[in-house]
């Protein structure tokens, strides 16, 4: 089993060895509940990193008022079995106490890049997680630490932040992990009735519609985004964003003239789902 720490003093501690013998520490942040998606950052931690320690702790400061905070799953033994199976030697699990301790009075704004997407439809979402994410790195302070490619647009604001703030741990953005019909790994998945979680597959199957539309030649966002649309529509999903977006800039593209990032945030009988995926254009009709 890994060894489970919930202050900063006792990580600190525990890590000190590690660093005094020039050792590499990697770090997965997460708020636990943990999936098959978690697990495969801790093995490119483990595979990159001589100690790994995970961090488990559900954020308040990143929910909305009207948001799921409270129902949250919290599976902290189930998911000491599940590290301790893929090897994790450490896990940072602080209560809201440690992380926000009396007085706390300092937020991390990232600018235009936090601003569309998840940043509209969730006021004050980036701003609870790039702040609790600089508090982990800095409790921590890891070589390496590795974020799921799922939450494209967090993995972008804690790239903005950690490059702003010189921040010296590394960020690695991993692969978005599937269930074998394409719904993206996510702690959310246990809310979905069987009915739910069988129409959920609409929104892999409107991402790829819309791989499929532009590797068939397709340029006009709107048309893509109006089939991604309806596929939606058809499962019961309740909207919040469909868009195809620059995948540096997260800026509305259309038409689409060169790689092009899907993304989309659905809610299915009020469990809100979020997914995107990279559309490649086949090299011969890139315009530059
Ligand atoms: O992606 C998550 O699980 C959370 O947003 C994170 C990065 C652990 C911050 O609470």
């Amino acid at each position: 089993m890994p060894r489970v720490l919930t202050t900063v003093s006792e990580i600190r501690a525990a890590l000190l060895p590690y660093r005094r013998a020039g050792q590499r520490i990697g770090l997965v942040p997460t708020m636990g509940a943990l999936h098959d998606g978690h697990l495969s950052l801790v093995r490119a931690s483990k595979a990159a990193c001589d100690v790994t320690v995970v961090w488990i702790y559900v954020n308040p400061s990143q929910f909305g008022p009207h948001e799921d905070l409270s129902k949250y799953p919290r599976t902290l033994p189930a998911d000491l079995e599940k590290l301790a199976g893929c090897g994790a030697e450490l896990v940072m699990a602080p209560g809201d106490a440690e992380v926000y301790r009396p007085g706390h009075a300092t937020w991390i704004e990232v600018g235009a890049i936090a601003e569309p997407l998840e940043g509209r439809c969730r006021p004050g979402h980036f701003r609870g997680v790039a702040t609790v994410v600089l508090k982990l790195l800095n409790m921590i302070q890891a070589d390496v630490a590795f974020f799921g490619q799922k939450d494209y647009q967090q993995a972008a604001v804690i790239r903005r932040m950690v490059a702003d703030l010189d921040v010296p741990t590394e960020i690695r953005v991993c692969p978005i992990v599937r269930e074998p019909d394409g719904l993206a790994m996510s702690s959310r998945n246990v809310y979905l009735s069987p009915d739910a979680r069988r129409r959920a597959t609409a929104l892999w199957q409107s991402l790829e519609l819309a791989r499929q539309l532009v590797a068939g030649g397709e340029r006009d966002a709107g048309s893509i985004i109006r089939t991604m649309t309806q596929t939606l529509v058809a499962a019961a999903a309740t909207i919040d964003y469909v868009a195809l977006v620059d995948p540096g800039s997260l800026a509305a593209v259309d038409p689409i003239t060169g790689p092009t990032l899907a993304v989309l945030a659905v809610k299915i009988d009020g469990t809100r789902l979020i997914d995107n995926a990279l559309l490649e254009l086949p090299y011969s009709s890139r315009s530059t």
